[in-house]
């Protein structure tokens, strides 16, 4: 009787779901009108990249992105190996909760793309003011960031992370096509999430930040791009060395009295910024060293 029982149940429920190998109707129908859906249909795994692009183009953004994706696949796994204790963690992030970088870090990686575009041809014509390689549309198209020739002259390869001069702390975050694009894609509503925001502006503040708001780090865009570069440099590029450049010494002034300003030694890393534009920047928007657009 039992066995009656469960082999009855077993036929039924046999009936109810397609024999494997055979699919009812019609393959190129969507997969709901067949009775499943893919918990995971429609997602968007690559960056969309705009018909404006011509095959170089195309072809250097998507070298590029995918530079800005091996970057943040070693920051998190850097985080997910040491936490804080990693002296690069704790220089960046100080005690903060190792999941807030995380998250910023995957999201680049695995975060569906389809609400982000990147396009050539210069629709806000911000390409044309000197200096800028590239820009966040900002109100005009918040998923949209352009990138302007000047990139395809200056963005550097990875591989040529801790050569020709650059060090973490006195070179730019632009110096290369996976930092820049990394800073291009958290001021992109999909993955910055209107959280990760500009606190800090150059390696003086980000450090600045880790010791004064440290509950900002995590979700500040400089200090995700310095800690990344820094890991990539450290564990990567030259492993054990890294090229991390002078390091952040007037704390130690500081608490020698008010007023003294400390020894500013830093201060000649930040003499080799690029062109400024000030004058030039649309409304709502302000530039940074080396000449990039932010929009609010
Ligand atoms: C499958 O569905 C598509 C779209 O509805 C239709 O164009 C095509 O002819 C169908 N093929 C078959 C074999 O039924
Ligand atoms: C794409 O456009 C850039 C700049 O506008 C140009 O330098 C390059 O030669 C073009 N590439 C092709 C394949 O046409
Ligand atoms: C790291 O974080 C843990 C809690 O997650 C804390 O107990 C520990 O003191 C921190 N380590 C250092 C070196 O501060
Ligand atoms: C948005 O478009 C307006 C009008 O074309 C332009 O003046 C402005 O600079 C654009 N904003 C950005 C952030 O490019
Ligand atoms: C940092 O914290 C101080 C004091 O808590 C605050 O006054 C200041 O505005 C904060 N700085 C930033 C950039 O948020
Ligand atoms: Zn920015």
């Amino acid at each position: 009787m039992f066995l009656l029982i469960a082999l009855l149940f077993s036929t039924a429920i046999a009936a109810a779901l397609p024999a494997p190998g055979y699919t009812e109707g019609n393959l190129s129908q969507p997969l709901s009108q067949t009775g499943f859906t893919s918990w995971n249909a429609g997602a968007v795994t690559e960056f969309p990249i705009h018909s404006s692009c011509n095959a170089t183009q195309r072809r250097q953004i998507e070298l590029g992105l995918n530079e800005a994706v091996t970057l943040a696949r070693h920051a998190k796994s850097h985080i997910l190996r040491w936490g804080n204790e990693s002296d690069i963690y704790q220089k960046y992030f100080g005690n903060s909760p190792s999941m807030n970088a995380i998250g910023a870090f995957d999201i680049v990686v695995n975060g569906d793309k389809k609400d982000i575009l990147f396009r050539c041809d210069n629709p806000d014509g911000n390409c044309d003011l000197e200096g800028y390689a590239g820009h966040w549309r900002g109100e005009n198209a918040t998923g949209e960031t352009v990138i302007c020739d000047l990139s395809y002259e200056t963005r550097r390869s990875l591989s040529t992370m801790c050569a020709l001069g650059y060090t973490v702390s006195a070179s730019e975050t632009n110096t290369f096509w996976a930092s820049d694009l990394l800073h291009r894609l958290y001021h992109v509503p999909a993955i910055g999430q209107n959280w990760i925001e500009h606190f800090a502006d150059g390696y003086e503040e980000v450090i600045d930040l880790a010791t004064e708001n440290v509950t900002l780090s995590t979700h500040d865009s400089d200090t995700l791009q310095h800690f990344a570069l820094e890991a990539y440099a450290y564990d990567i590029a030259v492993p054990g060395t890294g090229c991390p450049g002078s390091q952040h010494e007037h704390h130690d002034s500081d608490t020698a009295g008010p007023g003294t300003g400390g020894s500013e030694i830093m201060s000649t890393a930040t003499a080799t910024n690029g062109p400024s534009t000030t004058s030039e920047v649309p409304a709502n928007c302000h530039t940074h060293d080396g000449g990039e657009l932010h929009c609010i």
